[in-house]
């Protein structure tokens, strides 16, 4: 037996003026994103940016449904989005960010298990990192690749 253990770095930023000019961009789509928004159940809006290889961003809002389950999150909509009209270009980055009733919460909103998923399989498409920008109004986690949030990725099919 081996006790073994895992370390996830970050680096975290206390304002959008502290990143570097593509990351302030991107998170200025999420957050305008935001708009888009439909949660009409949990007043939760979340609005996701992802850029990808080409340098084209494509955003989406969490889009909720009376049947809940059918109802999507934010980063999902954005990266399904771009896979569907961007196909082949890869996501290199994802900004994401929420609160409750169009406010953006202090502390950074952090995406489903689901999400991360998703992104793992996206940027294993890619064949290259995809960080992971979650923004707070007080905090920005800066994540460098899938696997800081996703530990051990499901990734053997
Ligand atoms: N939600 C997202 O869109 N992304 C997240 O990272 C967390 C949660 C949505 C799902 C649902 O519409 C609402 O926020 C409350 O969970």
């Amino acid at each position: 037996m081996t006790k073994k253990e895992l370390t996830i770095s970050y680096i975290e930023y206390n304002s959008v003026a502290e990143l570097d000019a593509e990351d302030r961009i991107l998170v200025g789509k999420a957050i305008e994103a935001m708009d888009g928004s439909y949660a009409p159940y949990s007043n939760f809006n979340v609005g996701a940016a992802v850029r990808l290889e080409s340098g084209t961003i494509v955003t989406g809002a969490n889009q909720e449904n009376a049947a809940y389950p059918s109802g999507l999150c934010a980063e999902r909509s954005a990266m399904f989005s771009a896979g569907s009209q961007h196909k082949g270009d890869a996501i290199r980055s994802i900004a994401v960010v929420g609160g409750a009733q169009g406010c953006i919460s202090d502390t950074p909103a952090s995406p489903c298990g689901a999400c991360r998923q998703v992104m793992a399989q996206y940027q294993r498409i890619a064949g290259k990192d995809m960080s992971v920008i979650l923004v707070g109004a007080k905090v920005i986690y800066k994540f460098a690749r899938v696997d800081d949030i996703l530990p051990l990725i499901f990734d053997n099919l």
